[in-house]
């Protein structure tokens, strides 16, 4: 079987000893609990155009953390360069972000997600109903997923995050012009962008009313 594009990536870009060859096998259920997580989403979808002819999810983007990334955040949470400490302090090195056109899509499937008996929960952090300083909305989750493997069952870490079409707009305007700026905001456009947050607020707010008269 090939080994996914990803991991030759992560492979390619070692160049630390104390991880070589290790690697690739710490993150390969991280991949897997991505696609696993990818297959539950497609079921839910498919299910809900076939019964409902409607389909709640607008799309599902995943990513695999870079090396480079993993020893950043190592670096920043202070667990150094160990495998064990990075798996037991570091719990996005999966990401799947669902986004959908409307806010009660984002709780329907969250909810429709997490219910499910091979899920754990280990963390929710509601920034729709208590949206961040700057504006930024978003339903997270930190899940484990069961994987399965030669040596036995892995129960792997996955980031989610639900969101709406609107909070991905506003989101990925926010990072683009925050990595432009280098994490210094002029006090302008921090403030312009808040602005903006509201608006995108509003907005899911009047699409859901529409939604519900529809
Ligand atoms: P980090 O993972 O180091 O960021 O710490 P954390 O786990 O406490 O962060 P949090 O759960 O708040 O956010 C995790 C992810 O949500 C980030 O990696 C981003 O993808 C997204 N996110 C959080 N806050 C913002 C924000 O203000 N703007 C944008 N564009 N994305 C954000
Ligand atoms: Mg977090």
């Amino acid at each position: 079987m090939n080994a996914p594009y990803e991991l030759y990536e992560t492979r390619r870009r070692t160049f630390d000893g104390a991880w070589d060859g290790e690697l690739t096998r710490f993150l390969m259920p991280y991949k897997f609990a991505i696609d696993e997580v990818c297959t539950k989403l497609n079921v839910l979808r498919q299910e809900f155009a076939h019964l409902h002819d409607y389909n709640p999810i607008e799309h599902v983007t995943s990513r695999l953390k870079s090396v480079e990334s993993i020893r950043a955040k190592a670096v920043r949470r202070g667990c150094g360069f160990e495998i064990e400490a990075i798996r037991a302090a570091i719990f996005d090195i999966a990401g799947v972000r669902i986004t959908c056109a409307f806010i009660s899509d984002v709780y329907t499937l969250f909810d429709l997600f997490t219910r499910q008996h091979d899920i754990s929960v280990i963390e929710v952090e509601d920034y729709i109903a208590a949206p961040k300083a700057n504006g930024y909305r978003s339903l997270h989750a930190i899940v484990e997923v069961p994987v399965f493997l030669s040596t036995g069952p892995l129960h792997v870490p996955v980031e989610m995050q639900f969101r709406t079409v609107a909070m991905d707009f506003w989101a990925s305007l926010e990072h683009k012009i925050y990595y432009k700026y280098d994490r210094e905001l002029p006090a302008a456009l921090y403030d312009e962008l808040c602005d903006a947050a509201a608006t995108a607020a509003e907005l899911d707010e009047r699409m859901q009313r529409l939604h519900h008269i529809v």
